[in-house]
Order: C-alpha cells, then sequence, then structure tokens
C-alpha cells in the first residue's frame, strides 16, 4: 500500500487538479474530457461539496475526488453525486481511488444533512464500497447499471436524479 496523505482540496492545488484531470481521463472511452471544467464550474458556483485529494509522501498531488449535491425530482434530500474520481496513471491499482471514495464517503456520512450518494460509474469498481443499482432512483441515458446509490440511512427516495447544471457546461 502506497503512503498516502488524504485531505480536502487547498487554494494551491487547483492547477494540480486539473492536470490530473486531464492526465487521467486522456484515453478513457466514457469520457467527454471536461471532468477538470466541471470540477472549475462546480467551484467557480461554490457547488463543490467536498473536494479531496490524495498526496504522496513529497507533495504530489496523484488523486482527486469530487462530490456535489444531486437533485431527486428537482429537490434536495441530501443526496450527493461521487465524481469524477480520478488517480494519476502510474499510481493506480495501489488503491488510491479507494482510499479517496472511501474517505469521502466517511466524510459524507459525518454531514447532518446527508442521506446519500450516487455514482455513475464502472459496476465492478464501485460495488466494492456498497454502492448498487437501485430502480427507486433513476437516472436517464446510460444503462441501469452503471448507475448506483449507497443510502446512508433507510431506502432511497423514488424518483430521477439530476445532477449539478456544472455537469453539463
Ligand atoms: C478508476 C480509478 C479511479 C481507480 O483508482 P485506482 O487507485 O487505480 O483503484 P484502486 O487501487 O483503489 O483499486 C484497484 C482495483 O480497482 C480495479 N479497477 C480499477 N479501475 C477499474 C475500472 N475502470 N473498472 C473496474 N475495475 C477497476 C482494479 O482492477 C483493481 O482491482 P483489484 O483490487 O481487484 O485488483 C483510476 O483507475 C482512474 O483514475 N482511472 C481513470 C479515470 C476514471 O476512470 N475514473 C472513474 C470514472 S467513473
Amino acid at each position: 500500500m502506497i503512503d498516502l496523505h488524504i485531505r480536502p482540496e487547498q487554494p494551491g492545488d487547483v492547477q494540480a487538479v486539473s492536470s490530473l484531470l486531464r492526465t487521467a481521463f486522456a484515453g478513457h472511452p466514457h469520457s467527454d474530457h471536461t471532468e477538470h471544467l466541471i470540477v472549475e464550474r462546480l467551484r467557480a458556483h461554490g457547488r463543490l461539496a467536498l473536494g479531496l485529494a490524495a498526496l504522496l509522501p513529497d507533495g504530489e498531488l496523484v488523486g482527486y475526488v469530487a462530490f456535489s449535491k444531486v437533485a431527486v425530482d428537482g429537490a434536495d434530500l441530501g443526496w450527493y453525486g461521487l465524481g469524477p474520481l480520478a488517480v494519476r496513471p502510474r499510481t493506480q491499482r495501489q488503491g488510491v481511488g479507494r482510499a479517496l471514495v472511501e474517505a469521502g464517503l466517511a466524510c459524507l456520512r459525518r454531514r447532518a444533512d446527508a442521506r446519500g450518494c450516487v455514482v455513475l460509474g464502472e459496476p465492478e469498481y464501485y460495488r466494492r464500497f456498497g454502492f448498487a443499482a437501485d430502480p427507486a432512483l433513476r437516472f436517464p441515458g446510460p444503462p441501469t447499471d452503471y448507475f448506483m446509490a449507497l443510502s446512508f440511512a433507510g431506502p432511497a427516495p423514488t424518483g430521477s436524479v439530476a445532477y449539478d447544471p456544472a455537469f453539463t457546461g
């Protein structure tokens, strides 16, 4: 396991976060390569609910995860969306992604308003954290098993999920 420090992003991380997101998603088949812009827009509008950075002991930023509020049938029900999540290619498969997701979910669970989290991604990767497709929470577009939910307490609400407008430009 790699020696990592995980902490909330700081103003001085902004360039490194953008560079990391561009690099990590460069060859990704389902990416439109705008992940760095999504985070920049969330930040600019004060709607980046949580941004966590993973750093090596020398201070190099090698991983990042963002969380923002999602709406369920247009309402804020205390649900968050995980993403983007990225790890620098040469430090992938060493637990950085896992550490970021676990730390982020732990932070959210401590928030009084937080009821759960959704993610759009590879089921094989996200199910290890407890995410699972839930027919109650719909997200139009991608195959249903790629959109997953993790409730922090009780069943998930029923409805259609919308990410922050920053995700669409
Ligand atoms: C996906 C990503 C964040 C995972 O981070 P990571 O630090 O490499 O992952 P971890 O070390 O925590 O976990 C590694 C495990 O995840 C698996 N894994 C990694 N990427 C995966 C993927 N896209 N689909 C399924 N499994 C994946 C590995 O096979 C490995 O499994 P193992 O533990 O059984 O060997 C990283 O590969 C990345 O930045 N990829 C490019 C950007 C991206 O795809 N982001 C997620 C979009 S939803």
